[in-house]
């Protein structure tokens, strides 16, 4: 049996007082003051306070009996509180209802760790109890808003003629830079599906279909090596466009992204958003995904120091490699222990060999690798760097473009110890013209920085057959604050050109035809121009909520190893189900 409630444990207010009223919930805590015994009782949408009376002795002894995390139903009466009682914090922070009826739907275990926002407890055991962790008020409020988010994208790309269309789970291999999740098929025995990487081929036959403008909020699955923004199981905001340019999809971007923020975050959000070229973001930031909440921007003193009096800065520049640097505002005073350390810090989280710096103090610049410099290179540097009075200048020197992904993890370093971020701020930006390709030194071959279908630079087709590393290609991705919240491109429609591309990445014209032929034939019979992007969901919602790690707003998210701690998943079957599947496992993944 249960109480069908009359109000949620988050709506009660004095202006409810006198009303008979049922609430049914979990007990959040319990305080039991011998003659009185008050509950908090907790549901999605809050909590309120109920108070068992003494003068109901069978009441009263009933919830003696009552722990934590019982599922109860009560019928009670509203109470205005005792002045000295209010909580002014909560919504139902002036009431409590007395109880006159109660029903002990569940009992409960002591839960292996407090049902409680901010509370020290081992990740793993709050993925293995992860309906317990989901019961705590900020993982609620997280999928809260996430709900919240997805309904407004959903209304969004359908007031601007969006349809959106489901694609296939079981697919065939989409190449998006990571490894596929694979599904043996037992009606077929040997072949395998992929589960999406992306529905990127499906949107663009969609395209191909006549659809016109499709959206899809989609599952992706990529079996990469995991951090606090990759799950193995996320989900992407998939849009596809025919007859359009970058301009509108910039454009219906910034408006979808400023509304969410307006409606969900209450932030105004300047339009249109900030653009730089990749050529820019690396060379200023040291990073594709440049967090623009504070400045440290890199400078090149490679001109400067070619010819000075140190080896290192010599061979660097004279092997095409570059010297850089950073200027940190303030922090000329930096003792050798705190530079020592951030040194160590800049070895082991950048990759870099070694770092030098220099103070400009009192008029005079000093620098760590000064015996080998004159005074007026040193001057001269610390110019070019920015470096006022009471400045530090962190400096790095090597091969490109190692060096600038690496004085871009200092500038990251730098920014959060010496808090020069701006939290309260929210910095979009469109990075645009990346190269189509890059050269991998361990395979020796070309590839995609985006992936195969994005369209080069118009300008630039000619040299796909000169240089293919020197083409930069129609594709942009969206950042916020140093995230990479979403990329896409122009697509490639014709099927030569597509063709040509493939090649420069080392497939031959039956490999193509092979994994991509479909593609090619729909090209054939008339595709439109089009191009797209895809957001991050889960990406969105953790900086939308403030949140450390896309577990916090994932319902069931993987651990670092891409498990499901709670069901124990990925897990053995059994041998009978293998072979329906054709599968025999190796030695070693036995044992
Ligand atoms: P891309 O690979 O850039 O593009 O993915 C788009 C966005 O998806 C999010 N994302 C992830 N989020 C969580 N965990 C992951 N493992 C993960 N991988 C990606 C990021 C990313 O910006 N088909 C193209 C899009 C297009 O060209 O239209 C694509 O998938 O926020």
């Amino acid at each position: 049996m249960s109480f069908i409630r009359s109000h949620n444990c988050g709506e009660l207010t004095a202006k409810n007082k006198g009303e008979e009223v049922v609430l049914n919930g979990w007990i959040a805590t319990r305080r039991d003051l011998g003659g009185l015994i008050f509950i908090d009782l907790r549901d999605r949408y809050g909590i309120t306070q109920i108070v068992f009376d003494e003068n109901n002795k069978k009441l009263h002894s009933l919830a003696e009996k009552l722990r934590s995390e019982y599922v109860i139903g009560v019928k009670g009466v509203v109470l205005h509180r005792d002045r000295e009682t209010i909580n002014p914090e909560m919504n139902t922070g002036e009431i409590e209802v007395e109880v006159t009826d109660l029903i002990v739907y569940s009992k409960a275990k002591t839960p292996p760790f407090e049902i409680k926002d901010q509370i020290p407890t081992n990740e793993e055991v709050r993925l293995r109890y992860r309906y317990l962790d989901l019961r705590r008020p900020e993982l609620q409020k997280n999928l809260m808003l996430r709900s919240d988010v997805a309904h407004s994208i959903r209304k969004f790309y359908h007031e601007k003629s969006f349809a959106e269309v489901e694609t296939p789970v079981l697919m065939k291999s989409t190449p998006e830079g990571a490894r596929d999740y694979l599904v043996p098929s037992r009606v077929n025995a040997g072949k395998f599906f992929a589960l999406p990487q992306s529905p990127q081929t499906y949107k663009q036959i969609l395209m191909v279909s006549g659809m016109d403008r499709y959206f899809q909020v989609v599952k992706c699955f990529r079996d990469e090596d995991l951090r606090a923004d990759r799950q193995p199981e996320f989900t992407q905001i998939d849009v596809e466009m025919s007859f359009i340019n970058e301009e509108v999809i910039y454009s219906i971007h910034e408006e979808l992204l400023s509304k969410l923020w307006k409606e969900h975050k209450g932030v105004d959000v300047s339009t249109p958003f900030q653009r730089m070229t990749y050529q820019e973001a690396i060379e200023t930031y040291g990073s594709d995904k440049p967090d623009l909440r504070f400045e440290l921007k890199i400078r090149d003193l490679s001109e400067i120091v070619a010819n000075s009096g140190f080896k290192i800065f010599n061979s660097t520049v004279e092997k095409g490699g570059r010297v850089l640097s950073i200027t940190i505002p303030g922090q000329g005073t930096l003792g050798r222990g705190a530079l020592d350390r951030l040194t160590e810090k800049a070895k082991s989280q950048t990759g870099a060999g070694g770092m030098i710096f220099m103070k400009r103090m009192d008029g005079e610049v000093t620098c760590s690798v000064g015996k080998f410099l004159d005074d007026e290179t040193m001057v001269k540097m610390a110019d070019e760097s920015g470096a006022n009075d009471g400045d530090l200048v962190l400096i790095l020197a090597g091969p490109t473009p190692d060096v600038y992904h690496q004085m871009g993890g200092l500038r990251l370093i730098a920014g959060k110890d010496f808090d020069f971020i701006r939290e309260d701020e929210t910095k979009f930006l469109w990075v645009t013209d990346f190269p189509m390709f890059e050269w991998s030194k361990e395979d020796l071959r070309y590839y995609s920085l985006h992936h195969p279908f994005t369209a080069p630079n118009p300008d630039d087709v000619a040299l796909l057959d000169e240089d293919p590393a020197k083409v930069n290609a129609r594709a942009y991705d969206l950042v916020l604050n140093g995230n990479e919240l979403g990329g896409g491109s122009m697509r490639i429609h014709d099927p030569v050109l597509q063709q040509k591309v493939f090649g420069i990445l080392g497939m031959n014209k039956e490999e193509a035809q092979e994994k991509f032929g479909f593609l090619l034939d729909a090209f054939s019979y008339g595709a439109p121009p089009h191009g797209g992007i895809a957001l991050g969901l889960d990406r969105m919602i953790m900086l939308m909520a403030g949140a450390q790690s896309l577990r916090d707003v994932i319902a069931f998210p993987k651990n670092q190893k891409a498990q499901s701690l709670m069901d124990n998943s990925p897990d053995v079957v059994d041998e009978k189900q293998l072979k329906e599947l054709h599968i025999s496992l190796r030695k070693s993944a036995l044992s």
